[in-house]
């Protein structure tokens, strides 16, 4: 039993409503992926000044590529473009980055930035910003039952050793913790596949905010409702 009354050392968001963002303002919808990368790079800045340890964004999911073509290259472009642009400035906040999901999925320009990005902010010691690319909950499950899978047929696992450790051990989160606390801008009530086991002792926090509107002194709302936040792991309250 803890009562979280500190800051969350993982934060995980969903970062929803680009589109409705743009459509509002009679933009096309990239203009709000534009805007929405703005809002990524302030929270960014924010997460590291505060102390949170590691920061996950649900930058583009599985599904994601089923959007037209128009929309998918334009995203990988803007990601390409965010990972190039940042750099100093994650150097600057000693921030690491990393990804997870299906990155060989990734245009052949996205995957060289992503690794020269990844390898240029290594060793640094803040915040570990994961951004969360061609993600799917379901599929990182899939991939990490093939991994088992694999250790069991060639005799290095016994299916009975299989318990939580191995199959979180399995995930493409392997090396992180789960998260304290998930936001979600827009207003959806959904968790859209995303970290589908390691959330389920998580925190939930959920705001109409378009994402390209939200910005640091909303997260430090969120934040703050988490601090109030008891957190019981299936226990009960001390009396
Ligand atoms: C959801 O809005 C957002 C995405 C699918 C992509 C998220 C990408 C960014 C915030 C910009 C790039 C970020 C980085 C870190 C480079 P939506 O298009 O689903 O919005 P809608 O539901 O209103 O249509």
């Amino acid at each position: 039993m803890t009562e979280a009354k500190t800051i969350p050392q993982h934060v995980a968001i969903i970062m929803d409503g680009n589109g409705r963002w743009a459509r509002e303002r009679g933009l096309p919808r990239i203009e709000g992926h534009r805007a929405g990368s703005d809002s990524a790079r302030e929270i960014v800045t924010a997460a590291g000044e505060i102390g949170v340890k590691y920061l996950t964004l649900y930058a583009f999911s599985i599904e994601n590529w089923r959007r037209p073509r128009e929309e998918t290259s334009a995203l990988m472009r803007l990601l390409t473009k965010f990972l190039k642009d940042e750099i100093p400035t994650l150097h600057k906040n000693n921030v690491r980055l990393e990804a997870i999901g299906r990155l060989a999925d990734l245009p052949e320009h996205s995957q060289k930035q992503l690794a020269e990005t990844r390898r240029v902010t290594a060793k640094n010691t803040g915040l570990t910003l994961i951004l969360a690319l061609s993600y799917g909950g379901r599929t990182e499950m899939v991939d990490g039952v093939r991994k088992i899978a694999t250790e069991v047929r060639e005799g290095r696992l016994r299916p009975e050793q299989i318990n939580e450790e191995t199959i979180a051990a399995s995930l493409y989160t392997s090396s992180f913790p789960d998260p304290d606390l998930l936001i979600r801008t827009s207003g959806e009530m959904r968790l859209s596949n995303f970290l589908l086991w390691q959330t389920s002792y998580t925190e939930i926090w959920i705001t109409p905010t378009l994402w390209p509107d939200f910005r640091k002194p909303e997260f430090l709302k969120a934040l703050e409702d988490y601090r109030k936040r008891q957190r019981r792991f299936g226990g009960v309250e001390p009396t």
